[in-house]
């Protein structure tokens, strides 16, 4: 069965697929974790390229044959012109030779490994830069659905996905064979669960005050926890035995510079002049997280359709988050104190 994970920036779906690996490792599988690929895959045909040749890196790779890398790169000469590179149709991810071609190298390079191995796992991780390539992931879906019957693969999609969470798509082909799970932060309880077993572990106790300080203002996010915690934790004086509410107030000052330096600029700094205009005038005056189109109209005081571009940048760079259709929201309170920090 192949799936798909979404989930916003530090919710751990990098995290997850490495857990994957590890367990499709353990249970005899050949693995292909897929990640910083945006730019080399332009095309479905770069897809297939790209997955096949890597495929049998790993194949290569883990049998003690000598020169490896010589016989790689006479493989992928050698699939070159039946893949075929120059001369591709934008309707690629339709073209039953280029389907064809792709699904008889999985099929191949399956047979080459199916006396070792269990299963061959394809973790593609940052897969939202997929879904802009036009038709790849239909591409990709066409093909794995008719290798499943000569090969065992598994694909698992992690990314900031669009595809699941359109209306009109819940119920199609891309949704059905790719069923998608959300990572959604940690409640209150898994929060005060990671803390007080990473606590345990050093026999260091925590007062319910910083404890709340750190369920209240992580929200649950798994990277701004992680971040909270190790400064924390950092902070305790040998011989000391309990974190206690006072110790707030010594290192938030530094979780923030941390968080900023780690996590919010490196988020914000990329962004155009003009989306860095629009989240300063939403940070300062949405009253929570929360906002409408409309709200962010008249604060940035710019007719709609020319913000607009800006928005959907913010979105796509996981600066603002769409709970639903027509509703907005920044994407961790944190985040919003950084850029009001900013604008001083
Ligand atoms: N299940 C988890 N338990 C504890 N910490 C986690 C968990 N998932 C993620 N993290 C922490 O959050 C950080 C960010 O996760 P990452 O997998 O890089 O997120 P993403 O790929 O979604 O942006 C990780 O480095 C790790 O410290
Ligand atoms: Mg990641």
């Amino acid at each position: 069965m192949n799936m798909s994970i979404t989930g916003n920036r530090g919710m751990g779906k990098t995290s997850i697929l490495c857990k994957f690996e590890e367990i499709a490792k353990d249970e005899g599988c050949l693995v292909l974790r897929m990640s910083n690929y945006e730019g080399n895959i332009t095309n479905p045909v770069e897809l297939a390229e790209f997955i096949t040749t890597n495929l049998k890196r790993e194949i290569l790779t883990q049998k003690p044959l000598g020169p490896e890398w010589d016989k790689l790169k006479e493989w992928a000469v050698s699939i070159r012109p039946t893949i075929g590179f120059g001369d591709i149709s934008l309707k690629i991810e339709r073209d039953p030779v280029a389907q064809e071609m792709f699904r008889d190298r999985l099929t191949k390079l399956w047979h080459e490994m199916e006396k070792n191995r269990n299963a061959a796992v394809l973790l593609i991780d940052e897969a939202e830069s997929l879904e802009r390539v036009e038709g790849a992931l239909v591409f990709l879906r066409e093909v794995l659905q008719r290798t499943a019957t000569d090969a065992k693969y598994m694909v698992v999609l992690a990314g900031k996905l669009n595809f699941p969470e359109r209306m009109s798509e819940s119920f199609s082909p891309l949704n059905r064979f790719f069923p998608c799970q959300t990572l959604a932060p940690f409640d209150r309880k898994e929060v005060e669960e990671y803390v007080q077993r990473q606590l345990k572990s050093v026999k260091v106790g925590i007062e319910a005050a910083p404890l709340h300080y750190i369920i209240e203002k992580s929200e649950g996010h798994p990277y701004v926890i992680v971040a909270m915690c190790n400064l924390i934790f950092d902070a305790i004086q040998d011989g000391q035995n309990t974190i206690k509410h006072d110790m707030i107030a010594q290192v938030e000052e530094k979780i923030n510079a941390k968080l900023a330096q780690d996590f919010f600029n490196p988020m914000y700094h990329p962004l155009t002049p003009k989306a860095k205009q629009i989240i300063k005038a939403i940070a300062l005056n949405v009253e929570s997280l929360e906002f409408s189109f409309s709200d962010a109209v008249k604060w940035v005081g710019t007719p709609g359709n020319r913000i607009s571009p800006y928005i959907l940048e913010l979105v796509r760079k996981g600066v603002i988050i769409k709970p639903e259709r027509g509703r907005y929201q920044i994407f961790h309170g944190l985040f919003k104190d950084f850029v009001n920090g900013l604008a001083k």
